[in-house]
């Protein structure tokens, strides 16, 4: 079973109305949708901001059987070539926000686990294809960098660019991607650029997030059409 997850309500709401046959599983703190979405049948949820609900929403889906996960949400441009609106497709994701370093790990590493998370080769591929069909915007392969802050700075930026090499900033991706890399279960992260993470990241955000969650809804239903084909 394919898994959605949106970190907000306007991130899943357009797919939300789609959803056909639509049952609701209710755990504590999370509302999981099944239901078909373009025929296909999916695991739709709003995972909430950063990554402990990220994580535990990811939790219940696999809990609930999903066998394939993808987070698609907003998140802030760090890739000084990336606008409004362009759309990052996930290579692999850290937490930027992680500091073990007074016991000899690098920022961003957890003890114990990789330093980053690479997301799933045939996800990436088909999220690039249907990213690729939206008008009028740039689409990166690139790394994703998560951490349970609202990046709105240049120093902010300028961090993530030179220690992590990060494509966008968001709160959410590598708590997804830690706990199905534990479980063996493939995912990926798609983000449309909502800001560019600098001093007027509160306001771009929420002027954009309607035209970015457009983009987002068809990038998924690109993504619904190519999974559900046969294979040639
Ligand atoms: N999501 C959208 N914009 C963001 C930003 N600037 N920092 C972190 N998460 C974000």
């Amino acid at each position: 079973m394919l898994a959605i997850i949106g970190a907000m309500d306007e991130e899943i709401e357009l797919l939300l109305a789609d959803l056909r046959g639509r049952e609701d599983l209710t755990f504590p703190g999370v509302t999981l949708h099944r239901g078909a979405l373009d025929g296909v049948p999916v695991l739709l949820t709003r995972g909430g901001i950063g990554k402990v609900n990220a994580a535990m929403t990811t939790t219940y889906l696999l809990t609930q059987g999903a066998t394939r996960v993808i987070f698609t949400g907003v998140a802030g441009g760090v890739h000084p070539e990336l606008r409004v609106g362009d759309i990052v497709v996930s290579t692999d994701l850290v937490q930027h926000d992680v500091d073990v370093t007074p016991l000899g790990y690098e920022v961003g590493t957890v003890p114990g686990e990789l330093p980053a998370w690479p997301a799933d080769p045939h996800l990436r591929a088909v999220a690039l294809e249907a990213a690729r069909d939206v008008e009028g915007v740039r689409v990166l392969d690139g790394r994703v960098a998560s951490g349970d802050q609202f990046i709105a700075s240049r120093e902010g930026v300028q961090r993530l660019w030179t220690r992590f090499g990060a494509a966008c900033a968001e709160m959410e991706g590598a708590a997804v991607a830690q706990v199905c890399a534990k479980a063996g279960v493939p995912f990926v992260v798609i983000r449309s650029v909502s800001d560019t993470a600098d001093h007027d990241a509160k306001v771009d955000y929420r002027e954009f997030m309607p035209l970015v969650a457009r983009h987002a809804k068809q990038v998924v239903r690109g993504m619904l059409a190519r999974l559900a084909a046969p294979a040639v």
